[in-house]
């Protein structure tokens, strides 16, 4: 009997079946070679963390009263007894990492990149799996609206390398400390004579976590928020001008952006800044990143008291967006750039010795080792897309000559052994260049 993948987890592998491209490795690799991309164009460097950590760490950051910590966590006691959580999300894990390694005591600002999945208990449909992967990106130590901003235009940037379009990027403010509790107080008085009519997950947030509720979807809350007080209006003097040189600079850069004062993201570290960007090609699950500012949450960690923020942005979803303007055979691919077919046993010691001197120079090689009849293994290396071909026979290792074709056009040229790496790398470089 096979044993089938748990719900809600994928493979991502060279060939997924005929619809599911999104899966293919090799769209992967490249998404994830644009993010190390970016972030080597925006000066961050890279952190990987544990996948998991002590579930304290996540009620603490992310929030109990979170839909992540209180429904989705998987946690579980290790045979020591601890509990421990798969990681629902990257920042709290960098956060503690930081505070671990003593890494915040440096001057200057300390700017990390992370790559990796991130475990989060949700019902599996369109745009949401229990396994998802996150490129997200955390600056420390910079308390200035300036560095909100460049995270924003850094994300929009992300999404333009890759060529995404059709994005909407939504600010807001949460403000800080008093200033938001006022407003929390103001937002339950005028939701509290209509709470009969609010959807029954509004209902429950209503005490616990009231602010979730401006962003709710469900049209029953839609039509009672629409009247409703706006955060914008409850910031302090310094918020609201913190807020203003963001959409400054912003709009200075050619950064489009809406302004959502019902955004408030679904975890509870984050104050001032946050942003989300949608993508207009995506169903109900169409968020493709958000991020914010969390200038108290080092220090709620342990840490010291230093300001922080990032985004993250969730690569399944970002390939699903790709996917909507550009097809999966559009996307470059690791070149192969010669197949070598032995004929037989016989010549395959010469053709692992042809082999090593290519990968030398840099050359990417595969050797057929199955010595089938010609016809098959050449429509093998077609469907492999190599570049060129060489059959190696007797003749070939006598003369030490070896005929070189070119797949696409079938031209063929004959070349000696100790010429063929230079020629197949000013081959190989030509033929890139004129594709
Ligand atoms: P988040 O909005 O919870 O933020 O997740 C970031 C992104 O991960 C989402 O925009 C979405 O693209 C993707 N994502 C989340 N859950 C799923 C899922 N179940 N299936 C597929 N994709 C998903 C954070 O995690 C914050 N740590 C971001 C951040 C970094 N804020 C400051 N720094």
């Amino acid at each position: 009997m096979t044993i089938p993948i748990p719900t809600g987890v994928f493979d991502i592998v060279p060939k997924p079946h005929h619809g599911d491209e999104w899966r293919s490795s090799h769209l992967w690799s490249f998404v994830d070679s644009m993010a190390r991309r970016l972030a080597e164009l925006y000066a961050c460097q890279e952190i990987r963390t544990p996948i998991f950590e002590r579930t304290e760490l996540f009620s603490r950051s992310v929030g109990d009263d979170t839909d992540i910590v209180s429904k989705e966590m998987y946690t579980f006691e290790d045979r020591g007894g601890r509990s421990l959580s798969l990681r629902p999300e990257g920042t709290a894990g960098v956060i503690r990492a930081l505070i671990t390694e003593r890494m915040l005591h440096s001057s200057g600002p300390t700017r990390l990149f992370y790559l990796g999945p991130m475990f989060r208990y949700e019902r599996p449909q369109a745009g949401r799996v229990r396994q998802h992967h996150q490129f997200g990106v955390e600056v420390f130590g910079v308390a200035g609206p300036e560095q909100d901003a460049e995270l924003v235009e850094m994300l929009v940037t992300f999404y333009k390398m890759l060529g995404i379009t059709d994005l909407t990027v939504h600010l807001n403010s949460l403000g800080t400390g008093s200033a938001r509790h006022v407003f929390v107080e103001a937002f339950k008085e005028f939701l509290r004579p209509q709470l009969g009519a609010l959807s029954e997950d509004s209902r429950k947030r209503f005490e616990k976590n009231p602010l979730r509720i401006l962003d709710s979807k469900a049209p029953e809350d839609q039509a009672i928020l629409e009247n409703a007080p706006s955060i914008l209006d409850f910031l302090g003097a310094e918020d609201k001008a913190h807020f203003e040189i963001v959409q400054s600079i912003l709009s200075n850069q050619g950064v489009s952006f809406e302004v959502n004062p019902h955004l408030v993201r679904g975890l509870d570290y984050y104050q001032k800044t946050v942003f989300e960007i949608t993508s207009g090609k995506l169903g109900a699950q169409n968020t493709v990143g958000g991020g914010g500012r969390y200038d108290s949450l080092v220090k709620e960690l342990g840490g010291p008291d230093m300001p922080g923020i990032g985004f993250a942005t969730g690569l399944e979803r970002v390939i699903h967006t790709l996917l909507k303007s550009r097809t999966a055979a559009e996307i470059p691919k690791n070149p192969l750039h010669i197949a070598l077919l032995p004929m037989s046993e016989k010549e395959v010691r010469y053709a692992m010795n042809v082999a090593s001197r290519l990968r030398e120079v840099g050359l990417s090689c595969f050797i057929d080792f199955s010595f089938k009849k010609l016809k098959n293994t050449l429509s093998r290396v077609v469907d492999m897309q190599a570049q060129y071909v060489i059959v190696i026979g007797e003749t070939e290792i006598q003369t030490n000559r070896l005929e070189v074709k070119r797949l696409l056009t079938g031209e063929k040229k004959i070349v000696a052994l100790e010429a063929l790496s230079s020629f197949l790398q000013q081959a190989v470089n030509i033929q890139n260049e004129s594709i």
